[in-house]
This record gives C-alpha cells, structure tokens and sequence, in this order.
C-alpha cells in the first residue's frame, strides 16, 4: 500500500456502511453472505484510505439498536467480528494501521472484548491510518454516557464544580468514546437510506454527508476515491461567510 498524491483529502472519513443484507438478498442468499461480502469491502477502504493519504476511517459496524435483530444474525455478526479482526490484523499492523473499537463494550462477549483489546494493543504504536470500528454505538449512547462521566466527576471532586461547568464544546468532547479523535471530515453513507440513524450525531455537527445509491458489499476501492473526489470539491464555511 503506497501513499500518493491528491488534493483536500479529508482527515477522517466515516462510513454507514448498508445494504449487506439486500445484496445477500438480491443474489438469493442469506443476509449473512452479505455481512461476508462487506468485510472485503472494508479491507478495500483501509486499502484505499493509506493509499490517499486519509488519517482517520471509521466504520458503523454494529449500533446499538442492531442489537434488536434476530438472534442468529447478530450471532453471526459477532463471530464475522471476531474472525475478521484475528485474520486481518498482522496485516493491518505491517500497514501501519492503529485499530481501535468505539462502543458500549460491556454490551460485547468475552472473547470479542479479548480480541478487540488484543488488537488494539498490538497495532497501538502505528500512525499510518486509525482504523475505529463502532461497535454497540449509538450517538445517544455517546452523549449520554459523557454527560454520566461528568456527573460523576462533578460528584468525586465537588472542589473542580465550577471549572467542570464553565466547559466549552471542547471540553465535552473529552468525555465522549470519540475523545481524541478529531471529528468527521465526510460521512458517507451507502445504500441510498438518506439518513445518520443515530450515528455521530454531536461529532457531525459538520461534516460533509454523502449518500450513495452503491449497497455497501459493492463499495470497494473506485467508490471510496470518488467519495474522496466529492469531498474535494465541497466549499466548507462551518456557519460562516467566505
Ligand atoms: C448493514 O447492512 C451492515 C451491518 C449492520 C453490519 C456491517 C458489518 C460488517 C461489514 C463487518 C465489519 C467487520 C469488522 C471486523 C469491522 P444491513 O444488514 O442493514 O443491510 P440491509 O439494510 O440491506 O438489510
């Protein structure tokens, strides 16, 4: 994977990825061959991603509502989860690829928590691209959970009380599962559903949305650098007059 050049890159790029079980469905199979399908998909974005010079790719793999589908998907899911991870890695790691998982983990299975904090830890020294897949995430969730953070910060240390509520947005963005990463450049969801389903509802404040017609088990390498070549030629004013 070589990096090369192009203009206005965004730093981070997220995708909603959508449409594996259509796709499945379409050629007359199971969702799940769908859900396969789309983790070569993924692969052909970080692929793409280093190769374009992106820092940050972050990926809707699981929300916390999905956790309302049939019982056998969501299992297969997490097994696809596990296997996908335990395989990619040492790749992932010779590419200089940090991996990083967003989400209420406690909601998640042993093993998949064991291979996660495997991972993270083996690929934590690289800077190449940050790879964050959000895994039982829910914007909601994410907010709250930062508000709950603070609370209880307010509770442990009432001497700190005034300097925690005089905080501007910068410093919410600390309690947030996203602290640290910058916020999206471009959301790109996949599929033709026109909408975040609460995904980084306070992080996309302002990033570039794109929809794209594409079901997401058919969104490889082409199709991320032509959401790269939208990206470049949007006028970004964040409120302002230019
Ligand atoms: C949405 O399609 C897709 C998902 C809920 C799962 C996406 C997960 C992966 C591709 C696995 C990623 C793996 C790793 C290790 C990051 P859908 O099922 O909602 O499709 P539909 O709208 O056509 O039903």
């Amino acid at each position: 994977m070589a990096s090369e050049t192009m203009t206005n890159v965004p730093v981070h790029v997220s995708m909603i990825m959508d449409g594996n079980g259509r796709w499945a469905k379409e050629r007359g199979k199971e969702r799940v061959f769908g859900h396969f399908e789309g983790v070569e998909s993924v692969r052909a974005c970080v692929e793409a991603a280093v190769e374009t010079g992106v820092k940050y790719l972050s990926i809707y793999a699981f929300s916390e509502e999905n956790w309302n589908r049939p019982q056998d998907e969501v299992l297969a899911l997490m097994g696809l989860m596990v296997k996908a991870m335990a395989a990619e890695m040492k790749k992932l790691d010779q590419n200089g690829v940090r991996f990083m998982v967003i989400g209420n983990r406690e909601r998640l299975d042993d093993e998949l928590n064991r291979t996660i904090d495997d991972c993270m830890s083996m690929t934590a020294h690289n800077d190449t691209l940050t790879l964050i897949v959000l895994l039982s995430y829910s914007g909601k969730w994410d907010i709250l959970q930062a508000a709950k953070k603070m609370v209880e910060e307010v509770a442990d240390h009432p001497e700190r009380k005034d300097e925690i509520l005089s905080m501007g947005i910068d410093g919410f963005d600390r309690y947030l599962a996203t602290a640290g990463i910058p916020d999206p450049d471009l959301i790109v969801r996949t599929s033709g559903e026109c909408r975040l389903s609460n995904y980084l509802l306070w992080q996309g404040a302002y990033s570039e949305l794109l929809f794209v017609d594409t079901l997401w088990p058919d969104f490889r390498k082409e199709e991320f650098r032509a959401a790269l070549d939208y990206y470049s030629k949007r006028d970004r004013r964040y409120g302002k007059v230019k």
